[in-house]
């Protein structure tokens, strides 16, 4: 890696600002997932057991350069606290005079917690200013928030020129992931691409189709891609005016000897809810007042074909309505066989986007792939094959 690590930095009685991604859900006061806040702790743990002093500075939802009460990062203090068995300190701002003061203040053993770093106008737009005002509180940047690295932040891009810097320990597992899985990987790589819309996965389906040997097309964006052969989608979920693009993906995919993997056969049904009437037909035989929900079970035993084949599988995104029984099948039946070759050996697994990891949650695979990603955006961003600017200034 072209960037220095934790091992890299001399870290005793240094003040180290660490960037974090603690963006979690929360309902009603209570956090629901707090997977980002557990996957910080050994970048934290590993700071103080240094004898280095972690000052973590995060975003937490989009309030826009305003101070949001409800978007205090305060409210997660307990759940850090838990999940590091350390005191956590807040303090009410993430630059200026009174985080200087909670900053000098810190005790060995202590993490401090800044307060959104988003509440500060000059955040989303990387302002110098204010990563100096941040640079202020340490002696050394950490930066622990793949997910966030995607933002061309001063909490993410700016500060990083301002002290020296290193990659956390999440940032380093996301990065060699993704390395093997794409960067360097043992072929044949199988990549899965599921979800909505052509339209918002074109450089990644674009980028994809060059460096990976079999491309699954699954959701409702292989609707699009089975109208632009000329098949009749009834009321599916479809971007007719994709159609050109689609053809030129699948004319880029056979130039580059990627073999592309589209349903043969739909689950349709008339309404678009759980339990809904459905059945499967052929791909060229939808009903013209049915949509297509999810792949049928010949789709399946196709890509599970292809899984077996395979040494590297990347998944971003789901083959069916997965949020619906009964057309989440098809993405807990292709979930389950790359859990189960994942544990056995035979193929590295990489996951990485928000509803895929809900859909391999909910499909009981997640814990046997080879590595679940912390992050949306970036992983997506990271997979179209774009520089990511968190990472880049490490450089
Ligand atoms: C995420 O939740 O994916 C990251 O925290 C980035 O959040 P953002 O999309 O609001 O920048």
């Amino acid at each position: 890696m072209a960037w220095k690590t934790l091992d890299d930095m001399e870290l005793s009685g240094k003040r180290v600002l660490t960037r974090v991604d603690i963006n979690v859900p929360v309902e009603n006061g209570v956090v629901t997932d707090a997977t980002r806040i557990n996957r910080i702790a050994p970048t934290v743990q590993d700071i103080i057991q240094r004898g280095g002093l972690p000052i973590l500075l995060a975003h937490f939802g989009r309030p826009k350069g305003h101070r949001v009460p409800e978007l205090s990062l305060q409210a997660l203090v307990p759940s850090l606290e838990a999940a590091f068995n350390v005191p956590v300190m807040f303090a009410a701002e993430c630059a200026g005079p009174a985080a200087e003061a909670a900053s000098a203040a810190m005790q060995a053993g202590q993490v401090l917690l800044l307060e959104n770093t988003r509440f500060e106008p000059g955040e989303e737009q990387n302002d110098a200013d204010l990563a100096k005002g941040m640079a202020k509180l340490g002696d050394i940047y950490c930066n622990d928030a793949f997910s966030a690295a995607h933002r061309a932040h001063a909490s993410t891009e700016a500060l990083a020129r301002e002290l020296p810097a290193c990659a956390g320990r999440l940032m380093q597992a996301e990065l060699s992931a993704l390395e093997t899985a794409l960067g360097q990987p043992d072929r044949p790589v199988v990549a899965v691409v599921g979800g909505a819309k052509v339209s918002t996965k074109l450089d990644l389906l674009g980028n994809l189709v060059a460096k990976v040997d079999h491309l699954v097309i699954g959701g409702g964006m292989a609707n699009t891609f089975l109208a632009a052969q000329g098949l009749d989608v009834g009321k599916s979920l479809c971007e007719h005016d994709m159609a050109e693009t689609a053809q030129q993906i699948l004319v880029k995919a056979e130039a580059a000897g990627c073999q592309v993997v589209l349903p043969s056969d739909v689950v349709v049904a008339r309404a678009f809810k759980a339990g809904a009437a459905n059945e499967t037909v052929a791909a060229d035989a939808c009903p013209p007042d049915a949509m297509i929900l999810d792949a049928g079970s010949a789709t399946v035993t196709r890509i599970e074909t292809v899984f077996r084949g395979a040494k590297t599988l990347i998944w971003n995104g789901p083959l069916g309505a997965f949020e619906i029984e009964p057309f989440d099948r098809a993405t807990n039946a292709a979930a389950a066989t790359a859990a189960a070759l994942s544990r056995d050996g035979a193929l590295t697994s990489v996951a990485g986007g928000g509803d895929t990891v809900a859909a391999l949650n909910k499909a009981n695979a997640a814990a046997d792939f080879t590595y679940i990603s912390t992050a949306g955006g970036a992983f997506l961003e990271w997979m179209e094959g774009k520089d990511l600017p968190g990472v880049a200034a490490l450089g």
